[in-house]
């Protein structure tokens, strides 16, 4: 029996998108989310927003290393065909362009993965360039970045004025001609998104950005209605998992209750006897 082996989409595959098919992304943190969407996703990102998702965070800001590195393997070992690109946690990059190496290989090795992402734009070239001339693709991500959230007074979205606007296109070039692979352009006004999308030789992946970017990309939870609480205007919600899980709760809670559930059939029985 021979079977197929599934070639994983490289990060020059990525970047060869620039202009062509719309490069689709979500993020993912867990194996069996990862394994459900690989088939359909040409690159999941497992993002510090796994602080907020999955550990109930009120920012990204007290992410470490190792969970992602953890989310990382658990991704890595749910998906076959997907660029997988995991993200620097705040704090973990920002000191030196030496720190960003010592964190960035180490997310690599120990999980695997094709590529990291950090926030920043000018301030972040230097990096940039140091842990690409190293060997560690990276992918920037600009706008409206997270991880500067206390310093932003909450998460703004940017380019409303003509002086944002300028900034986040120096960001943008800044970031490219460091040698990124992509961008993510996260809360950045349409036309601004849309500039920086026609300016850059790199592809550049919206969120809350433009429909004319090389890829979108959206947290997965937000599609699945995971929460019923507030939803950013840039969201489409394409379930309401969040209340069927909420009903299935239910159901079980009331059935265990009334000793409905479990029946016979879900009990064992010993050896020998009649189901
Ligand atoms: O952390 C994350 O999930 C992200 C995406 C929202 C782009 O950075």
């Amino acid at each position: 029996m021979t079977t197929k082996r599934i070639r994983r989409i490289t990060v020059p595959d990525i970047q060869a998108r620039k202009n062509k098919l719309p490069i689709v992304s979500l993020t993912a943190y867990t194996t069996p989310i990862a394994r459900l969407m690989d088939p359909y996703v040409d690159l999941i990102l497992v993002g510090d927003s796994l602080g907020m998702v999955i550990y109930g965070m009120p920012t990204t800001l007290g992410v470490t290393t190792d969970m992602m590195i953890a989310h990382g393997c658990a991704v890595m070992r749910g998906s076959q065909q997907a660029c997988v690109v995991i993200d620097l946690p705040f704090g973990s990059y920002q000191e030196s362009p030496q720190q960003a190496f010592q964190t960035a290989s180490r997310i690599l090795k120990e999980t695997g993965a094709s590529a990291v992402k950090l926030e920043g734009g000018e301030e972040m070239a230097e990096t940039v360039s140091f842990l690409t001339q190293r060997g560690i693709p990276v992918c920037g991500h600009i706008g409206l970045m997270p991880q500067s959230v206390q310093t932003m007074g909450g998460f703004k979205v940017s380019g409303k004025n003509e002086e944002q606007s300028n900034k986040v296109l120096k960001d943008g070039q800044a970031i490219a001609n460091a040698g990124a692979f992509a961008v993510v352009l996260e809360g950045v006004v349409e036309p601004v998104a849309k500039m920086i999308t026609q300016n850059l030789a790199i592809p550049t992946i919206g969120i809350g950005a433009s429909p004319t970017c090389d890829g979108q990309v959206l947290v997965s939870d937000d599609i699945f209605g995971v929460f019923d609480e507030f939803t950013p205007r840039f969201v489409k919600r394409y379930a309401t998992i969040g209340k069927q899980m909420e009903e299935a709760v239910k159901t079980y809670a009331q059935e265990v209750k009334e000793r409905s559930f479990p029946a016979m059939e879900h009990c064992f029985q010993p050896v020998g006897k009649a189901k």
